[in-house]
C-alpha cells in the first residue's frame, strides 16, 4: 500500500467545503525538498480564497494557506539542504529578488498552488528560506506573508526613518508586524483600531498614540491634531477605499501611503485631487521576494522580535481557525499547529 498524508482541501467554495482528506504522500523530485509541516498561519487572503472572494475562477481542489513552517524530511537529487533544517516556503515561487513580475503571481502558495495546510509538502529548494532560530514553529509561520508585507512596505519601499511619523490602520496580522518593525526603525507610531482593548495592547507593544476609529469616525482629524496639523510621513493602509480618503487627508504633502489591503471595500468614488496637489505617493505592496524575506529574518533575529500570535488551533480544528479569523476579534496572527 502506498503512503498517504492528511491535507485540508476544498473542492468547491465555502468554509463548510474545507475538509481533512487522506491524499498520496508527495515525493521530492530533483532539486526539491519534502517538508514535514509543523505550523501554518492564516492570512485574510486565505479566507477570501476558500470562500471564492479572491478568485472566482480558482482551480480546485486546493490546499489553502500561503504561510507555514516545517522541517526538511528528505531531499531530491542535487539538494544541499540537510534533513532536519527548519524552513518556510516563500509566498511566490521563483520570486527571489528584485521587483515583482507577472508570472510569479501564478506561483503563489495557497492559490493557485497548493498551500501549507497539509502534513507534508514538496517545494523546490530554491523557494524556501531558513527560519529564525529563536522563534517557535507557530511564531515563524506568521512571517512569510503578513510579516514580509509589513517589512516590504516600511523597509524596502519606505524606508521609514527614525523620528518619522507612521500611521498603522488596524491590529491584524500585517498591522501588528508593522508596529514591531516601526519600533525598530525608530518611528513615532499612531495605531487605529475599532476596539479599545486592542488599542491598549498596541500601546503595550509601544504605540505612541491611539485612535478608536469607531468612537472617532473622523479619525483623520485626530491624526491631524496629533501631528500639529502636518500629517504623518507614512501610512500602512489595509482598508482600501473605505479608509483611503481619510488616509489621503492624514498624510503630509510628499508622504507615502502603502496600499496593502482592501478590507473596507475596493470600489467607491474617490477625490484624488489631494494626491497630485500634495505629491502623495500611493504605493501598492505585494508581499516580497525571497531576498526581502531573508533580510527581514535577520532583523527578526537581531531584535529578538516575537510575532504576535493571538491563538493557536489544532490541525483538525483548521475550519474553526478560519471562522475565528472571520469573526475579527483577533489581535495579530491566527495560527495552526500541524504536528
Ligand atoms: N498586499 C499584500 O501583499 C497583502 C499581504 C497580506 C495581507 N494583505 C491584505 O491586507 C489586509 C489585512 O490583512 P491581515 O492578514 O493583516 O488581516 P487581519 O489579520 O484579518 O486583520 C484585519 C484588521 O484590519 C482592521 N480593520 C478592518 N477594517 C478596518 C477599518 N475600516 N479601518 C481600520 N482598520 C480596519 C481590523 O483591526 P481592528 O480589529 O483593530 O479594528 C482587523 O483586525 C487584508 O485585506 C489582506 O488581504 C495584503
Amino acid at each position: 500500500m502506498s503512503a498517504t498524508q492528511k491535507a485540508h482541501i476544498f473542492h468547491s467554495f465555502g468554509l463548510d467545503q474545507l475538509k481533512l482528506e487522506e491524499v498520496p504522500m508527495p515525493e521530492p523530485g530533483p532539486g526539491e525538498l519534502l517538508i514535514r509541516m509543523k505550523a501554518s498561519s492564516l492570512n485574510y487572503r486565505d479566507l477570501l480564497m476558500v470562500t471564492g472572494n479572491y478568485n472566482p475562477r480558482l482551480k480546485m481542489p486546493l490546499v489553502p494557506c500561503s504561510d507555514g513552517v516545517g522541517v526538511v524530511e528528505s531531499t531530491g537529487d542535487g539538494c544541499k539542504t540537510k534533513p532536519g533544517t527548519r524552513v518556510s516556503p516563500i509566498f511566490a515561487r521563483t520570486w527571489h529578488d528584485g521587483p515583482p513580475f507577472r508570472e510569479m503571481l501564478k506561483r503563489t502558495h495557497g492559490g493557485p498552488l497548493n498551500g501549507t495546510l497539509q502534513q507534508f509538502m514538496v517545494v523546490p529548494e530554491a523557494d524556501v528560506v531558513e527560519v529564525p532560530e529563536q522563534l517557535s514553529d507557530v511564531e515563524a509561520a506568521a512571517l512569510p506573508c503578513a510579516g514580509l508585507t509589513a517589512w516590504s512596505a516600511l523597509v524596502e519601499r519606505g524606508p521609514v526613518k527614525p523620528g518619522e511619523k507612521l500611521l498603522i490602520l488596524g491590529t491584524g496580522g500585517v498591522s501588528t508586524f508593522a508596529l514591531q518593525f516601526g519600533k525598530i526603525l525608530g518611528a513615532e507610531i499612531i495605531v487605529t483600531s475599532g476596539s479599545d482593548d486592542k488599542l491598549q495592547r498596541a500601546k503595550d507593544m509601544g504605540a505612541h498614540h491611539l485612535i478608536n476609529y469607531r468612537s472617532s469616525p473622523n479619525w483623520d482629524r485626530e491624526v491631524f491634531k496629533l501631528t500639529g496639523g502636518q500629517g504623518v510621513d507614512h501610512i500602512v493602509e489595509v482598508g482600501g477605499v473605505g479608509t483611503l480618503e481619510k488616509s489621503i487627508r492624514s498624510v503630509r504633502p510628499g508622504g507615502s501611503i502603502y496600499l496593502i489591503g482592501v478590507l473596507a471595500g475596493k470600489e467607491a468614488p474617490l477625490d484624488l485631487t489631494p494626491v497630485l496637489m500634495q505629491d502623495i505617493r500611493i504605493q501598492g505592496v505585494v508581499v516580497g521576494s525571497r531576498r526581502s524575506f531573508q533580510n527581514m529574518n535577520r532583523a527578526v533575529d537581531v531584535h529578538s522580535i516575537k510575532p504576535t500570535v493571538d491563538q493557536v488551533f489544532s490541525f483538525e480544528d483548521a475550519v474553526k481557525a478560519f471562522e475565528y479569523l472571520k469573526g475579527g476579534s483577533h489581535f495579530g496572527k491566527v495560527c495552526i499547529s500541524i504536528q
